[in-house]
């Protein structure tokens, strides 16, 4: 592990504060119905905290053998339908969701986890 062995990783890495700061409030109670317009308002929320690539999303796919595969790739589109990402269409995360269909999408913003599942 090279320098890596010379420090205590795990005291370093258990010693980093973890969710400082306030954390964004959510009621599930008031979410809004349709869990797109949930999905966007919390974009909006990240585009207008300047946050940065907002749209980067981590996209998880499975390949033939059950192995999961994740990437970061631009959000193009949101709508009733899913999610739009570009890429090639011979790429993995191009092809592997035409086998298995449901990509899993997240994104790790500075103020809370954001989660969209299909
Ligand atoms: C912030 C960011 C955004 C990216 N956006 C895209 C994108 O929109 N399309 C794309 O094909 N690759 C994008 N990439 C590169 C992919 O994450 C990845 O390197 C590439 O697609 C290979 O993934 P694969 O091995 O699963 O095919 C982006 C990388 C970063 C760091």
């Amino acid at each position: 592990m090279g320098d890596s062995t010379a420090r205590d990783v795990r005291a370093w890495l258990r010693g980093l504060e973890v969710f400082a700061g306030p954390l964004a409030a959510f009621d599930p109670g008031a979410a809004p119905d349709d869990p797109v317009d949930l999905f966007l308002s919390w974009l909006t929320e990240a585009v207008d905290a300047r946050l940065p690539d907002p749209h980067a999303m981590t996209v998880s796919t499975v390949d033939e053998h059950g192995a999961p595969w994740a990437r970061v790739l631009i959000l193009k589109n949101v709508d009733a339908a899913g999610r739009q990402f570009a890429a090639h269409a011979d790429s993995p995360e191009g092809r592997q969701p035409a086998a298995r269909p449901s990509p899993s999408t997240g994104r790790l913003s500075d103020a809370r986890s954001e989660c969209a599942d299909p």
